[in-house]
C-alpha cells in the first residue's frame, strides 16, 4: 500500500500516487489535461484569469501543515492528485461484506453503482466554479475575491479527484466519462450538470455566501458518507477532500456572520431597532435581515433536495454493497448492515406531514439528510448570536424540511417555513413572503458594487476577524494590475 506524504511536483499532475510508475494512467491524464485546462479557460472566473492570487496549495497530506500559500496565476495552479494515506489492514465498515479485506481494485459485481457514485460526485465540482465564474467582478473585497478564488481551484482540484478514479479503475468508461464531465455545463439547457442545485445561478455574494455555507456542506455530507467505503482508493481520495471542503464552509459560514453583523452593526448606528423596518434598514446599504433569511430558506431548500428521495433503492444498495457508508460511519454503534430495524421518515399521509418508521436501509437518504440538518444548525445559531449580541430582536431559522421542495415526499405539496400545508393561491401569495423576490433581487444586486482596493469592504459586509494565512488587515490578497 502506498503510504506517501509527500507530495510528487516534478511531472506534469502533482500526486501522490506514483503516477510515475503507471504509464497508462498518467498518459490518460496528461491526454485530458489540455481539455481541462480549456475548460478552466472557457468557465473558470471570468476577467482574472490572468491576477496573481494568493493560493494555497497542497504540498502533502499531513493534517498539520498540507499546505503553502504563494501568489499564483490560476490557470497555472497545480492541481494534483491526492489521496489521503492508506491504513494499514483497513476492512470494509459495514454493510453485506462488512469485516472483509478493502477493496483496492473495484469489484466487478459493483463496478456500475461505483462509478456512478463517482461521476455523480464529479459533476458537482465544476458546475460550482462555472455558477460561480462571473462573482471575481463584483467582490466586496479583495480578502473576499481571493477566498472565492480559493474555492474555485479547489472544486477544479476535486474534479481531478474523481476523474483520477475514473481513469485509473474504470476503463474505457471511465474515459468518457471523464470527458462527459468537461461537456456538460451548469444551467444549459441541453447538456445540464446532473444535479438540480448545480444548475441554479449564483448571482450574488450573498448567495454564493449561502451557497458555499448550505450546498457546500452536503458535498461534506456526501464525502463523509463515501469515505467510508470499501472501495478504498475512493475513501482516501474523500478524506482529503475533506480536509479542503472545510475551508469551503469556513467561507459561507463567515461571510454570512459577517453580512449580518455589518447590518446589525448599521442598524444600531442609525438607531433602528425594528428589524422590518426593511426600507429604512436599506437605506444604510446593508442587507436586511429578513432578506437575509429569505436567500437561507431558498439556499437550504434547494440543497436539501440533493439528498435525494427519503425512501431510495439506490441509497440501499450503495450501503448493502458497501460502497457508500452513513455519516461517521466509524462512529455509529450499530450491527452496521441495517438489515433489520426501523427509521424514522418524514412523510406527507392525508395531507398531513407525518412520522412514519421506515426499513433503516431503505431511510438513508433520510438519516444523511437529518445529519445535514443538525450540522447546519450549528452555524445558524452562530449568525444568531452575533444579532443577539448586537441586540436586534430576530433569529434566522432554518425552514422546515418540507417547504419549497422540489424533490421527494414533499415536491408535490405546498408548505410554508413552519411546515404547515398550503394551497396552491395560498402559495402563490405567500411565495415572496418566504423566498427573494424580484425587488429584493434588484436591492441586492445593486449593492454589488466591486472594492479592489486593500483593506476597504464594500458598505454590506464588515471586514473579517482574522487574514488568510494570518495575513495583515491590508494584504494585497489579488493582485489585479499584474493581470
Ligand atoms: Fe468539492
Ligand atoms: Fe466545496
Amino acid at each position: 500500500m502506498n503510504n506517501i506524504a509527500q507530495v510528487d511536483y516534478d511531472g506534469l499532475i502533482p500526486n501522490n500516487v506514483a503516477l510515475g510508475e503507471d504509464v497508462r494512467v498518467k498518459r490518460a491524464l496528461e491526454k485530458w489535461h489540455p481539455g481541462y485546462i480549456n475548460w478552466w479557460n472557457d468557465m473558470g472566473p471570468e476577467g482574472f484569469q490572468t491576477a496573481l492570487v494568493y493560493l494555497r496549495t497542497a504540498i502533502g497530506v499531513d493534517p498539520k501543515g498540507w499546505a503553502k500559500f504563494d501568489y499564483v496565476r490560476m490557470p497555472e495552479y497545480r492541481w494534483g492528485i491526492l489521496l489521503a494515506p492508506g491504513r494499514e489492514g483497513r476492512k470494509i465498515p459495514f454493510g453485506t461484506h462488512k469485516g472483509e479485506d478493502a477493496w483496492q481494485e473495484v469489484p466487478g459485481e459493483y463496478r456500475a453503482m461505483l462509478r456512478r457514485l463517482v461521476v455523480i460526485q464529479g459533476d458537482t465540482e465544476p458546475a460550482s466554479v462555472e455558477q460561480q465564474r462571473h462573482l471575481g467582478k463584483t467582490a466586496p473585497s479583495l480578502y473576499d475575491m481571493r477566498n472565492l478564488f480559493q474555492v474555485n481551484v479547489e472544486e477544479g482540484r476535486h474534479l481531478w479527484a474523481m476523474v483520477y478514479l475514473l481513469q485509473k479503475y474504470f476503463g474505457t468508461d471511465g474515459r468518457e466519462e471523464a470527458e462527459a464531465l468537461l461537456q456538460r455545463r451548469s444551467g444549459d439547457p441541453d447538456t445540464p450538470r446532473m444535479l438540480g442545485a448545480f444548475n441554479e445561478k449564483t448571482p450574488d455574494w450573498l448567495s454564493f455566501f449561502m451557497f458555499t455555507y448550505f450546498t457546500d456542506r452536503d458535498g461534506k455530507m456526501q464525502l463523509e458518507a463515501l469515505a467510508q467505503s470499501g472501495f478504498d482508493p475512493l475513501s482516501r481520495t474523500c478524506r482529503f477532500m475533506l480536509t479542503e471542503e472545510a475551508h469551503h464552509m469556513f467561507v459561507g459560514e463567515t461571510g454570512v456572520t459577517r453580512v449580518v453583523q455589518r447590518t446589525c452593526e448599521a442598524m444600531k448606528q442609525a438607531g433602528i431597532e425594528d428589524p422590518y423596518d426593511i426600507a429604512r434598514v436599506r437605506k444604510l446599504g446593508v442587507i436586511d435581515l429578513p432578506t437575509i433569511q429569505k436567500k437561507a430558506n431558498l439556499h437550504f431548500s434547494l440543497t436539501l433536495d440533493l439528498f435525494g428521495n427519503e425512501i431510495s433503492t439506490n441509497a440501499a444498495n450503495a450501503f448493502h454493497a458497501g460502497l457508500k457508508g452513513r455519516f461517521r460511519e466509524d462512529r455509529l454503534q450499530d450491527d452496521h448492515q441495517l438489515e433489520s430495524g426501523t427509521y424514522p421518515v418524514l412523510r406527507l399521509i392525508d395531507g398531513q406531514i407525518k412520522n412514519e418508521d421506515a426499513p433503516a436501509l431503505s431511510a438513508l437518504n433520510m438519516r444523511l439528510r437529518d445529519d445535514y440538518v443538525v450540522d447546519c444548525n450549528v452555524g445558524v445559531g452562530r449568525w444568531n448570536k452575533v444579532i443577539a449580541d448586537l441586540g436586534i430582536p430576530f433569529e434566522i431559522k432554518l425552514p422546515h424540511v418540507a417547504f419549497h421542495r422540489h424533490i421527494g415526499e414533499f415536491s408535490r405539496t405546498n408548505v410554508d417555513v413552519d411546515g404547515n400545508v398550503l394551497s396552491p393561491a395560498e402559495w402563490t401569495e405567500r411565495r415572496t413572503a418566504y423566498l427573494p423576490s424580484a425587488s429584493d433581487k434588484d436591492f441586492i444586486e445593486s449593492l454589488m458594487q466591486p472594492q479592489f482596493a486593500p483593506a476597504k469592504f464594500a458598505s454590506w459586509i464588515a471586514p473579517p476577524k482574522v487574514g488568510i494565512d494570518n495575513k495583515p488587515g491590508d494584504f494585497e490578497y489579488v493582485k489585479i494590475a499584474d493581470a
